[in-house]
């Protein structure tokens, strides 16, 4: 049975990251699958909230659980940026491996008591059903949207995690992820986005006893990336490159293709997702 926990232990002794993409159709959960499969790695899938109400929570799951299960491959599902209790408690019931509880908008203490909130009854229900739910949680705003963007959202990226406010939260609540704000923001700024901060993250790594994830993937240079990744970071999301691509693919389908045919028209879409995933773990892997 593969567990996600084991994959992250992995990937932080070896100095690696596990790719973590968003989807909103099964045409990119495919595309997803088949480049982290023809490069043997283990990947995590992801839906927002928004990105879970389009395609259906249980079905996400479901959808998820039927890869892992015919391939017998270590492919997981987290319940991204999850605003209240009640999101995570439906992500858990359905069969999610991991989940993310967003408070990164309130108050350091709010955030603790929400996040701690989560992670009992992640841990009560891990207990009762025997087996493995992670709770990740983030600190510091960093921007909300999966876009394309003009300029950095006001107020993004500029309450940078110190590795003292991380390691309190982390030790307060007993997060097995921990998201900081070192750089990154969630988007692809027209003029470029922010550098990471490889040393804040290698500070961050040092006091907080968890993994590391990097959100706001898209955007972000190879070199801030690997040096981010080297500095202990254990996964990386990504979203934008990935829709960005999906559409561009779609577009030029379009344009060639005047067939009704969903599957013949979605088959570009599908290969600009695998395209930009398959260089993206390839990266992280450290397989270069
Ligand atoms: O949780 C999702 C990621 O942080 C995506 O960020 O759209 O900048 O790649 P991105
Ligand atoms: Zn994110």
């Amino acid at each position: 049975m593969h567990n996600l926990y084991n994959y992250l232990e992995k990937a932080k002794k070896d100095g690696v990251a596990i790719g973590h993409f968003n989807i909103s159709n099964v045409e990119a959960l495919w595309a997803i699958f088949e480049a982290a499969r023809d490069l043997k790695q283990p990947v995590i899938i992801g839906v927002s909230e928004g990105e879970r109400k389009f395609i259906g929570v249980r079905q996400a799951a479901s959808l998820v659980q039927s890869i892992r299960n015919e391939f017998d491959y270590p492919i997981f599902m987290n319940a991204d940026h999850t605003h209240d209790v009640e999101g995570v408690k439906e992500c858990i019931d359905a069969g999610f491996d991991s989940v993310m509880i967003d408070g990164s908008k309130l108050s350091f203490d709010e955030n603790v008591a929400m996040t701690k909130e989560v992670v009992d009854h992640a841990n009560y229900i891990a207990e009762e059903e025997n087996r493995t739910i992670l709770v990740e949680a983030e600190l510091g705003y960093i921007g909300s949207s999966s876009a394309l963007l003009d300029e950095i959202p006001e107020g993004a990226g500029e309450d940078k995690t110190t590795p003292e406010i991380a390691q309190k939260f982390v030790d307060e609540t007993g997060v097995d992820i921990f998201a900081p704000s070192v750089g990154n923001i969630h988007g692809v700024v027209k003029d470029g986005n922010p550098h990471i901060d490889a040393e804040l993250v290698g500070n961050i790594a040092n006091v907080s006893n968890c993994h590391l994830v990097l959100h706001g993937g898209s955007g972000i240079t190879d070199n801030d990336l690997r040096a981010g990744i080297k500095a202990g970071i254990s996964i990386v999301h990504v979203n934008t490159e990935i829709r960005k691509a999906f559409r561009d693919g779609l577009e030029e389908s379009l344009e060639r293709n005047d067939s009704v045919a969903p599957y013949k028209y979605m088959d570009i879409p599908r290969q600009k997702v695998y395209d930009v995933v398959y260089n993206k773990i390839k990266l992280f892997a450290g397989l270069e």
